[in-house]
């Protein structure tokens, strides 16, 4: 049976005066035993902080990207093994806002999954519709395409060891959710074409659900059979709230 994740994207916020406040409230609300998964993605820079602050506590920590390369001559990249180093467990890869303002397309995020579990990282996969594909009827073809490019190119068999997270593009910073329905009809879309190729994984495979994700919306979200879980921006920067979508998916 799958547990549940929920996982902060802190997105480019922070400061080291602030994180030392959050993450202090995040170690200390969610104890040792958590039966539910805590993660956050931080900004590069603060990765040692969170290790620091972190380590020995219920609640990982990852980053937000990846590069697809190993090492070499890639100016203000990052690579996995340097993530590992750092104690990443998880690291985000084709975020909507990667696809839409770094050019990266649906082939890109699969060698950046590759990249994240040859050095041990655990890669959340990010995928989701604009507003006008939704309205155009074509949000199964969207998400189809983007997580059929992992799959072409990889096998099915990552995702014994990554996650999934739908986003739709028009619920990310606008507060307009998805609803559960809406959101579970995509979540079985995606188990379907993990299932397709390999029935063994109905069962394990993850998928997060991201877009205005909150603590007055998250038990319903939950709810659903197909829904493991959160990816959460904004209100991942509120120890209260981040620690009220925990408790909701505990
Ligand atoms: P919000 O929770 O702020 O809508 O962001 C969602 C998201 O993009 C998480 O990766």
């Amino acid at each position: 049976m799958r547990s549940k994740l929920v996982a902060g994207n802190w997105k480019m916020h922070g400061s080291l005066t602030e994180n030392e406040a959050l993450l202090g409230a995040l170690r200390g609300g969610l104890g040792s035993a958590a039966p539910s998964e805590c993660a956050v993605c931080v900004p590069f820079p603060y990765l040692a902080q969170a290790q620091r602050l972190l380590q020995g506590s219920a609640v990982a920590w990852g980053a937000q990207d990846v590069s697809e390369h190993a090492k070499g001559a890639y100016t203000g990249e990052v690579s996995a093994a340097m993530l590992r180093d750092l104690g990443c467990r998880y690291v985000l890869v084709g975020h909507s806002e990667r696809r839409a303002m770094h050019a990266e397309d649906s082939p890109l995020v699969a060698r950046k999954l590759r990249a994240a579990q040859s050095a041990g990282l655990v890669p959340i996969v990010c995928v989701g519709e604009t507003l006008a594909e939704r309205e155009r009827g074509v949000t199964d073809a969207i998400v189809s395409e983007q997580l059929g490019a992992v799959i072409d190119g990889l096998g099915v068999g990552v995702f014994a060891q990554a996650v999934i997270a739908y986003e739709p593009v028009w619920a990310i910073g606008t507060g307009k959710t998805a609803t559960p329905e809406q959101a579970q009809a995509v979540h079985t879309t995606l188990r379907r074409l993990v299932v397709q190729r390999d029935p063994g994984m109905a069962d394990s495979v993850r998928i997060l659900y991201g877009g205005s994700v909150k603590a007055s919306n998250a038990k319903e979200l939950f709810a659903m059979p197909d829904i493991d879980g959160a990816l959460v921006g904004g209100a991942s920067l509120d120890p209260k709230e981040f620690l009220a979508i925990w408790r909701a998916a505990s």
